[in-house]
């Protein structure tokens, strides 16, 4: 959700921020703000809307500081505006804070604070921190050690129930900033002489590589020449640093006009790079990152695959790869729901969390809960350290390189080609499907980099039907079988960036309801994959152009001549993976589709990249 940034060093910390928080603007644009040490005391500048209107305040290029902080904002507790802007001070406007993340127990420690003399100019939950900070450091009357400010910091966390990443500077020592973390992202970047914190890796990559990732509850203290960690009782610990390879250019646009293109076209090289090491043809599958015995897997009754959002539908076609490979059941959960209807897990279910941003906190808390029931755990996810692979048993991580847009493209066709990798992996552990059967699916696992680029050819093609059909109100999405799991992807991606209001359905279920809503005129696009289920398809579609519908047709099978309006052809590919090939048109078409309108691709209305909070 929201995202912060933080700098200390011997460069204007403005200049730092502020490109941090660009980076970061995907991460919700309802108000930006920063707070710099300038001449002993902070200045906070802030705006309502983008990072633009914030760079727009007058005066703000005149900040000369050097140790600051800022934040990017998604609304939780208090509308969008420029008094609930962060950071936010203390009444005595000797602590500022930024915070990503919910204090759930806001209204009572608001109560308290207000009973003692401190009032609020925000509708804010986070307005409370600083305060408590103030409260916890004026009580405490030991000397004016930073141990007081560290202690202030630690006192005022203590009572906070629900999910932060904190940064607080004070002019009182002006040569530190205290961060915190707990359930919601933070990473630390090494400089020379100097250091970052940022909500995510991109939003500084173009400064270091060397990053420390903070873990829940866990303090550090952060000069311009050191960096020292804590533990929750404040005792210093040593801490690795990790050095990240990706390549700072990789997140920026490289002549695309918006990130979700680039990404989009990113595809083979996302697939090429999942694909990894981790088969050739006539050699088993293996993964350096987990050890899964024969013992244990012939063992495990059942497959729980949780996720949120496109990360859900990626695990939709997982469903179908391991229970085809490996005849183990397999439920896909909505980790908002599972990790609220009691699921039925024990040491014989694995449970397989997917996550693009390992950041999402249904998905985390999902986590936490099967492993309390002693499922074992496996994450796959795409950002090294993210929270959910250092909790989950076990890691995968697709290699799509940093996902900036908020629609999620080339992480889930990574996502799909990963789980399929490991649905091999597993088949091959058991010996549960024919192993030329296994080395059929390699082989055309390994084409598809060059399969999708022959799928992004059509890029034209799509973008004139996109031209046709972007002022319509409501699209549908048919499918069969995985085709069906790729409608339901289509759909999401049409309404998240497109606004324009979209269903998805299992072909065979339209007439048991929803064709009541195909009315003359209305476009519905049916994916066509699997060859034996084209007859039933092509029926289906059939059916809701006798009722007046314009037809789009995403197929990689040679139809029979019907009277389809447009038809998008695209490689053969096993049945299991080929909604990495059919996804592709979709994805162009809502990218188009929402040029067409004038959106905002990358940073649609209402959404954020990274979803940490509940
Ligand atoms: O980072 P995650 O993969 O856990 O994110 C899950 C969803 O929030 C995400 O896939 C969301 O649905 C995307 N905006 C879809 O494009």
């Amino acid at each position: 959700m929201c995202g912060i940034v933080g700098y200390i060093g011997t460069q204007k910390a403005k200049e730092v921020l502020i490109n941090g928080l660009l980076s970061l603007e995907y991460r919700g644009y309802d108000s930006a703000g920063i707070a710099v040490l300038e001449n002993n005391k902070i200045e906070v500048m802030k705006e309502k809307g983008r990072v633009s209107n914030l760079e727009n305040i007058p005066g703000i290029n005149n900040l000369s500081g050097t140790v600051g902080i800022a934040h990017k904002r998604w609304a939780t507790h208090g509308r969008p505006s420029k008094e609930n802007a962060h950071p936010h001070m203390d009444n005595s406007k000797n602590f500022a804070v930024v915070h990503n993340g919910i204090i759930e127990n806001y209204s009572e420690l608001r109560e308290f604070l207000t009973n003692n003399g401190y009032h609020f100019l925000s509708q804010t939950d986070t307005e409370v921190v600083p305060n408590l900070i103030h409260y916890y450091f004026n009580n405490d009357k030991s000397d004016n050690t930073l141990n007081k400010f560290l202690r202030a910091v630690k006192n005022a966390v203590s009572d906070l129930k629900g999910s932060y990443a904190l940064e607080i500077i004070t002019p009182l020592y002006p040569e530190t900033l205290v961060v915190v973390r707990k359930d919601s992202p933070l990473v630390i970047g090494k400089g020379h002489n100097e250091n970052f914190v940022a909500s995510d890796i991109p939003a500084i990559l173009r400064y270091t590589k060397d990053f420390y990732l903070l873990d829940d509850n866990e303090f550090a203290v952060i000069y311009k020449d050191k960096i020292n960690f804590y533990d929750v009782n404040l005792n210093i610990h040593n801490k690795e640093i990790k050095n990240i390879e990706w390549d700072a250019s990789s997140s920026e646009k490289d002549g695309y006009e918006d990130y979700m293109l680039k990404e989009i076209f990113e595809q083979p090289t996302a697939i090429r790079e999942t694909i990894g090491s981790r088969f050739r043809l006539g050699e088993k599958c293996s993964f350096d990152d987990i050890d899964i015995s024969a013992d244990y897997l012939k063992n495990v009754h059942k497959i729980y695959i949780v996720a949120c959002g496109t990360a859900m539908h990626a695990g939709l076609v997982g469903k179908n790869v391991i229970e085809k490979l490996c005849r183990i059941p397999v439920e896909v959960d909505i980790a908002s729901e599972y990790r609220y209807r009691n699921p039925i897990i024990d040491e014989n279910t694995l449970c397989i969390f997917v996550s693009q941003s390992g950041e999402t906190a249904d998905t985390l808390a999902a986590l936490r809960l099967s492993k309390s029931h002693g499922a074992r755990t496996l994450a796959i996810s795409n950002v090294i350290g993210s929270s959910i692979t250092r909790e989950a048993d076990y890691t995968i991580y697709t290699h799509a390189g940093p996902e900036i847009a908020v629609a999620s493209t080339k992480a889930y066709t990574s996502q799909v080609c990963l789980i399929a990798i490991l649905g091999m992996y597993f088949a091959e552990i058991l010996g549960s499907y024919p192993q030329e059967k296994i080395e059929k699916l390699k082989a055309d696992i390994l084409d598809l980099p060059s399969k999708i680029e022959a799928v992004l050819e059509n890029n034209e093609k799509i973008k004139e039907f996109a031209d046709k059909v972007y002022t319509e109100k409501d699209m549908f999405f048919l499918g069969r079988g995985t085709d069906y799991n790729v409608a339901l992807e289509g759909s999401l991606k049409l309404k998240e960036i497109s606004y324009i209001h979209s269903e998805a359905y299992a072909a065979g279920e339209l007439k048991h309801g929803p064709i009541a809503l195909i009315e003359n005129g209305v476009t519905v696009i049916g994916i066509i994959t699997n060859k034996d289920l084209v007859e039933k398809s092509i029926s289906n579609i059939q059916e809701v152009i006798t009722r007046g519908a314009k037809t789009l047709i995403i197929t990689n099978q040679v139809l029979p001549n019907n009277n389809f309006n447009h038809v998008i052809n695209i490689p053969e590919t096993s049945e299991l993976v080929s909604p990495i090939l059919s996804v592709i048109p979709l994805q162009l078409l809502s990218y188009y589709i929402s040029k067409n309108k004038g959106l905002d691709v990358d940073k649609p209305r209402n959404l954020a990249k990274s979803v940490t909070v509940e």
